[in-house]
């Protein structure tokens, strides 16, 4: 009897045991879920707002910076800088920047430039935020970079992304979060040249905080990665997307009616719902019933241009749609510079010979004759990085090569827009394009001219 007992409060015991160690090891499981996933457990606020009581009935701008030596006029676009430090001027309580660079304030060589005045002035206000309680959180690829630094001591907030460890590419994303209200996406990042310089295109959304509400999730997405070498393999509930090719958003901008997503690049940075960067792409190429007009710094169909790998992606959407749409026209133009790679050429005459005779398409490429250097070096200005079609645009960060889009870190919007008989957003974009396209410094890409961009294949033909 004793010995029966005594075996029961053993076995009690046990599992007394039992439980308490599994309830352990329940805890711990959790734990570690909680901190290898980035499943924030106090969430950052999204400031009350929400999808039902978000803004939607927006106003759209598009921004350009036209440096002062070409002679293009603004086409119904406002200038980078103006933008910019209108949105600036509206802040009342944050600030959020994603940039690929930092160097507002131009390096020795161009301090005395007066072109560098504008990256300065910007750099100072961004700096003067906090004596207005504006708070600026800033998220970037940058280890080193002294401009981080000196905004670190003027009150920012800025958390490091290593890309190489977490997608073995680079932090491309542009864009911009003010009051969780209002937006900017471009090609310009946080450099002097982008508002002087350069050609750079964007796009500012004011009073749009359901779209806002949206990219400040990717933003969300970027600030958990601080000093992580990993991603998480589950993504918090709260960075899924809003909305989606399937789910768009409806909005009214400039009082016209439009439809809108976000689009975000590498396919390791997206969660649930949230469309890659290369299906947003997909999707307007095969809505498009009559034109495509691309302007992009660099269309390239290989992995990279040191890895001679074939990147079908673009590359076979174009194709496709050239082939089976019937009559359709497709324009690209291609920002050239001593980083043209040759190919490139090769490539789109290879589409261009699809519509001969037969198919009733049409595909003109053209280039963009670069700036000469004092050096002699032929340096590319345009970075805009747009597709226009008859009923959408597609405003994105990264070049259409595949190492960018495949590895690097990027945001993208499209806006989708029909025939209103309203002015819209899409006609405003297309008339910029076309504008650069009959512009006197593009180039008909011409099969017996190398074009100008690819120095060192003319140089190659010369010494032959
Ligand atoms: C939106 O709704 C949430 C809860 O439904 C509420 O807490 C918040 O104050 C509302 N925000 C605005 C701007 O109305
Ligand atoms: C900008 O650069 C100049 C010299 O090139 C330097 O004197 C100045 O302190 C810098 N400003 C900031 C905000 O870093
Ligand atoms: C980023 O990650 C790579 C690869 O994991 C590592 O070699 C490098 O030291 C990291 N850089 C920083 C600044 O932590
Ligand atoms: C991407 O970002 C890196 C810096 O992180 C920069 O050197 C590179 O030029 C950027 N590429 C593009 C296409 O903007
Ligand atoms: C066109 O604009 C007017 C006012 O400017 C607006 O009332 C109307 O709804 C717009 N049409 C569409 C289809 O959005
Ligand atoms: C191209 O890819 C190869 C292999 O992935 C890599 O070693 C090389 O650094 C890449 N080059 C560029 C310019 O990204
Ligand atoms: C929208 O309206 C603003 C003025 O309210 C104007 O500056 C802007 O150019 C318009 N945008 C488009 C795309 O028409
Ligand atoms: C670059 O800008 C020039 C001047 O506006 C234009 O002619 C050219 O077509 C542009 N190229 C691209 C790729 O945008």
């Amino acid at each position: 009897m004793d010995k029966l007992s005594c075996f029961l409060l053993h076995m009690a015991r046990s599992q007394h045991k039992c439980i308490v160690i599994f309830a352990l090891v329940c805890c711990c499981a959790l734990l570690m879920a909680l901190i290898f996933s980035a499943v924030d457990v106090w969430g950052d606020d999204e400031d009350g707002i929400t999808v039902e009581n978000c803004s939607r009935t927006c106003r759209a701008v598009l921004v350009e910076n036209i440096p002062e030596d070409l002679s293009i006029p603004y086409k119904d676009t406002v200038s980078l800088a103006t933008g910019l430090h209108e949105l600036l001027d509206k802040a009342r309580r944050s600030v959020e920047i994603v940039s690929p660079w930092w160097a507002l304030n131009s390096t020795k060589s161009g301090a005395n430039l007066p072109q560098a005045k504008q990256g300065q002035i910007l750099l100072h206000k961004l700096m003067g935020l906090r004596s207005r309680s504006v708070s600026l959180r800033v998220a970037s690829g940058l280890t080193d970079s002294s401009e981080l630094k000196a905004l670190t001591r003027s009150g920012a907030d800025v958390h490091y992304l290593n890309m190489t460890a977490l997608s073995r590419g680079r932090l491309n994303s542009s864009f911009w979060l003010v009051d969780r209200k209002h937006m900017y996406i471009g090609s310009a990042g946080m450099d002097w040249r982008s508002l002087s310089t350069m050609k750079e295109f964007g796009i500012i959304i004011h009073d749009c905080s359901c779209l806002v509400l949206d990219l400040h999730r990717i933003f969300s997405l970027y600030w958990q990665l601080q000093y992580k070498d990993f991603l998480p393999s589950i993504w918090s509930k709260r960075l899924t997307a809003l909305y989606n090719k399937d789910k768009v958003l409806e909005l009214r901008l400039n009082d016209t009616k439009a439809e809108a997503y976000i689009s975000s690049s590498p396919d390791v940075f997206c969660p649930k719902d949230r469309m890659k960067d290369i299906e947003a792409i997909k999707s307007v190429i095969q809505e498009a019933k009559t034109f495509i007009y691309i302007s992009i710094p660099d269309y390239l169909p290989m992995l990279n241009r040191s890895k001679p790998k074939y990147w079908s992606q673009i590359d076979n959407m174009l194709r496709e749609a050239l082939v089976l749409k019937g009559r359709l026209e497709v324009r690209v133009l291609i920002s050239c510079g001593v980083e043209t790679e040759p190919l490139t050429r090769n490539f789109l005459w290879s589409l261009k010979a699809l519509c001969v005779e037969s198919l009733r398409c049409s595909l003109e490429a053209k280039f963009f004759v670069p700036r000469e250097q004092s050096d002699g070096r032929l340096s590319r200005i345009n970075r805009s990085r747009f597709m226009v079609t008859d009923s959408s645009v597609y405003l994105g960060n990264l070049n259409w090569v595949g190492k960018e889009i495949g590895f690097s870190a990027g945001v993208g919007v499209v806006i989708r827009q029909g025939l209103t008989g309203n002015i819209t957003v899409v006609e405003r974009m297309k008339a910029v394009f076309e504008r650069d396209w009959h512009s006197h410094y593009s180039k008909a890409l011409d099969p017996d001219e190398v074009p100008v961009c690819s120095t060192h294949t003319v140089k190659d033909n010369t010494s032959v």
